[in-house]
């Protein structure tokens, strides 16, 4: 089988790059680099042994995507990643997220449409669900989105849900919870540009000294520890859960024409615990200081996996310390790149 993959440069489009080679599919990859590099084509190459079918292209480009969507024969399925993901950003700059997020999903569904392409894998978020009650299952009620950029993730279901009801397209939508996480070479990683919103590269980045303290936002919460509760997901569990479903859709195990499943551990962890962990493995005492709470954060949300589990026959392997200890590889390796 032959998958296109939008946003094959970006972080988890990579990792699902190499775990798709690894599992014998043929892989066409499109980016426009927008918040990644051309160097992470050679790293795939390095770990795969494969050179990478790769066409820089922007998804909001219709003719251009169209065109080359009809002109590449054998394209069975397509893994949908390509969009923009800075949730504060999306609040200062809505339209943005609209046109790339909405816009750019409407155009590959219209290229797909044009060349008969009907099965597609979408990248959702757990945002969808806000505040819940975990473990968050597949029906927990989806609020009202708290940004453009959690809308755009609820629009896109919405359109692939029509889209399926409307023509024979088949749809896997998953939610991610929060992936984290580098490949075990520390060849391909988050590359997170600019200061991290992120706890995990925010962590890696303080221990190598390039930010002097971690500010934990909040402990006051009503938590185990007082800080807020996630459920990291290694990035490399993350990929094979693509893998599953592509797999899920090809064999048409699917009962419908659009399904969603969470992708997370099932486990939720505390600010403070990831810090710990991270602590453990490093061998680093991490300079982190209790600051304010951060607007808009959720208190606590992991995911009920039961359904992954039993539809794609996909749990995650990795730990919260393998979720560590590769970012921190990875910070470690991008750190000596600079030095050069
Ligand atoms: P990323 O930014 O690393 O990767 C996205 C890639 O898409 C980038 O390489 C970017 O250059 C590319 N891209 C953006 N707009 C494009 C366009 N118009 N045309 C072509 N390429 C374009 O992000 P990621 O973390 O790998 O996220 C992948 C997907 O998963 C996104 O849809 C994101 O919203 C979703 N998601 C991510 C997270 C997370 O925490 N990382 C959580 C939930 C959902
Ligand atoms: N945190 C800190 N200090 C930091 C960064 C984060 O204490 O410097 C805390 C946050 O307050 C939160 C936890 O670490 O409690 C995780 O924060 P992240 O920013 O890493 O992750 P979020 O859960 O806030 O956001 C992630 C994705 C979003 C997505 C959201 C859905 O980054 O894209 O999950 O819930 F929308």
């Amino acid at each position: 089988m032959k998958i296109l993959v939008t946003g094959g440069a970006g972080y988890i489009g990579s990792h699902t790059i190499v775990e798709l080679i690894k599992a014998g599919y043929d892989v066409v990859a499109i980016d426009n680099f927008d918040n990644s590099y051309p160097s992470v084509l050679e790293s795939l190459k390095e770990i795969t042994g494969k050179e990478i079918d790769f066409t820089e292209m922007d998804i909001r480009d219709k003719s251009a995507l169209k065109t080359f969507v009809k002109n590449t024969p054998g394209i069975d399925a397509v893994i949908h990643f390509a969009a923009n993901k800075a949730v504060g950003e999306s609040v200062a700059l809505p339209l943005k997220y609209y046109e790339n997020n909405v816009g750019g999903t409407v155009n590959l569904l219209e290229a797909m449409q044009e060349a008969g392409i009907k099965q597609i894998v979408f990248s959702s978020s757990c945002t969808v669900y806000g505040e819940a009650t975990p473990p968050v299952d597949e029906n927990a009620p989806i609020l009202v989105a708290q940004s453009p950029y959690g809308n755009t993730k609820q629009i896109c279901e919405e359109i692939l849900i029509d889209q399926s009801k409307a023509t024979d397209l088949t749809v896997v939508a998953l939610r991610y919870f929060n992936p984290v996480g580098a490949h075990e070479s520390a060849l391909i990683g988050e590359l997170p540009i600019g200061i991290p919103n992120n706890l995990v590269p925010f962590i890696t980045q303080t221990a190598i000294g390039k930010r002097e303290v971690l500010t934990v936002f909040g402990d006051d919460y009503p938590t185990k520890d007082g800080t807020c509760i996630r459920d990291y997901i290694h990035v490399v569990d993350l990929a094979l859960a693509h893998v599953a479903a592509i797999d899920y859709l090809a064999k048409q195990k699917n009962e419908e024409a659009f399904s969603v499943f969470n992708l997370g551990t099932g486990e939720g962890n505390s600010v403070l615990e990831a810090i710990q962990s991270f602590e453990k493995v490093s061998g680093i005492k991490l300079n982190y200081k209790i600051g304010p709470r951060r607007t808009g954060d959720v208190v606590q949300v992991y995911a009920s996996c039961e359904k992954a589990f039993k539809g794609l026959g996909w749990k995650t392997e990795r730990s919260l310390e393998d979720c560590m200890r590769s970012s921190w590889k990875w910070e470690q390796a991008l750190a000596t790149k600079e030095n050069k």
